[in-house]
């Protein structure tokens, strides 16, 4: 495994990262979920993240089990706050009230004193931006988080994170977690350019989008047995965007690439990711052991020129590259 920094801040994180949305106390069984967690550590995976909503708060629990005996220096653990965690007004949202509430239950239910980088899961209209970035300063005062980031910011948004902290004196933001992937590229255009200026690193969230990378959804052809696609509790309906022909027929495409740098679709797809030098870590999910055994060989691959040019021919037409993509609600969902 190879090692980055976390955006400018001393943390060091490993390149790649497991996380658990869709499939810890959900899609996959608790073994499975165990299983995958214990092949990332045995192959120097460090870095786990998770959020207080994944699998309505039972995602953290799996993976607090799931880690349970490790050294807890050896690890990075990553929650966020900001989704829905009960049917209340206030069960949701960056307010104090909600941010306290939050990680009380994540530490709780991750079985640990503190967690390494705590991030707002997006940006809250309803409260004022001090109000949150003072309530996370305090927690880092306490020590129940170390460093702050945050998740799926627009520039605009980071930046103004930035200028109230360094104008409060307040802890600064560390992280952006964006999604990015080959046919995802958003935050390139604003994003990238601000973080780097300010430091600021990116941990990135599907960036084998979903599976849909690997090639193993075919055009045409149903999704195979167990896969994402076929999860009707949750990962179905996110992953449906992606499946049209065209998406299909073109990553088909990259198949050849793959083959002829000796990577497979997987490990090009997270490579990808992290020959961008912004980039601190590709988040992955699994169901499986051994994919993360096949995903983690992405670690310290670099991609020659002739081989990125090749992967945009092939991409171009679908690749989405709007700034203005990147979302949060206007009103606590
Ligand atoms: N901040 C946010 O808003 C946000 C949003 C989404 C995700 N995230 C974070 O990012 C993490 C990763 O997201 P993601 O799960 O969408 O990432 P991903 O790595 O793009 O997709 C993971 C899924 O792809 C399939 N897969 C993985 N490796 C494979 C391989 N080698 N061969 C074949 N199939 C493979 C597995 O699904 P199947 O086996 O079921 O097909 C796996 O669960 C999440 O766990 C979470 O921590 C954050």
């Amino acid at each position: 495994m190879e090692f980055r920094h976390l955006g400018r801040s001393g943390l060091k994180v490993s390149e790649i990262s497991y996380g658990n949305w869709i499939t810890h106390g959900s899609q996959v069984e608790e073994d499975a979920a165990k299983a995958c967690v214990q092949a990332a550590l045995e192959e120097g995976i460090t870095t786990f993240d998770t959020a207080d909503v994944y699998a309505g708060t039972r995602a953290e629990e799996v993976l607090g089990r799931a880690l349970k005996g490790q050294r807890r220096e050896s690890l990075e653990i990553f929650t966020k706050v900001y989704w829905p965690t009960g049917d209340g007004p206030n069960d949701r949202g960056l307010s104090r009230k909600h941010i306290f509430e939050s990680i009380h239950g994540s530490l709780r239910r991750l079985q640990t004193d503190y967690v390494d980088l705590y991030q707002a899961h997006r940006f809250d209209h309803e409260t004022p931006l001090e109000e949150t970035l003072k309530t996370f300063d305090d927690l880092v005062r306490q020590g129940k988080v170390l460093y702050i980031g945050v998740s799926e910011w627009r520039a605009e948004e980071i930046a103004r994170a930035l200028k109230i902290a360094d104008e409060m004196g307040l802890d600064r933001i560390v992280s952006n977690q964006p999604q990015y992937n080959m046919l995802w590229r958003v935050i390139e255009s604003e994003v990238v350019p601000l973080s780097e200026k300010e430091g600021v690193g990116q941990i990135v969230w599907s960036p084998i989008a979903q599976g849909v990378l690997t090639g193993k959804y075919q055009p045409g052809a149903a999704p195979p047995a167990g896969s994402r696609a076929t999860d009707e509790k949750s990962g179905a309906v996110f992953i449906q965007r992606l499946l049209n022909d065209e998406v299909l027929n073109r990553v088909q495409r990259l198949k050849p690439l793959a083959e002829e740098a000796g990577l497979s679709m997987a490990q090009l797809a997270i490579a990808w990711v992290l020959q961008n030098p912004n980039v601190s870590s590709a988040i992955v999910g699994a169901t499986r052991p051994e994919q993360v055994r096949d995903n983690v060989k992405a670690a310290g691959r670099t991609l020659d020129a002739e081989l990125l040019r090749r992967v945009d021919e092939i991409l171009e037409p679908i690749v989405e590259r709007d700034p203005a993509k990147t979302i949060s609600p206007a009103r606590r969902p």
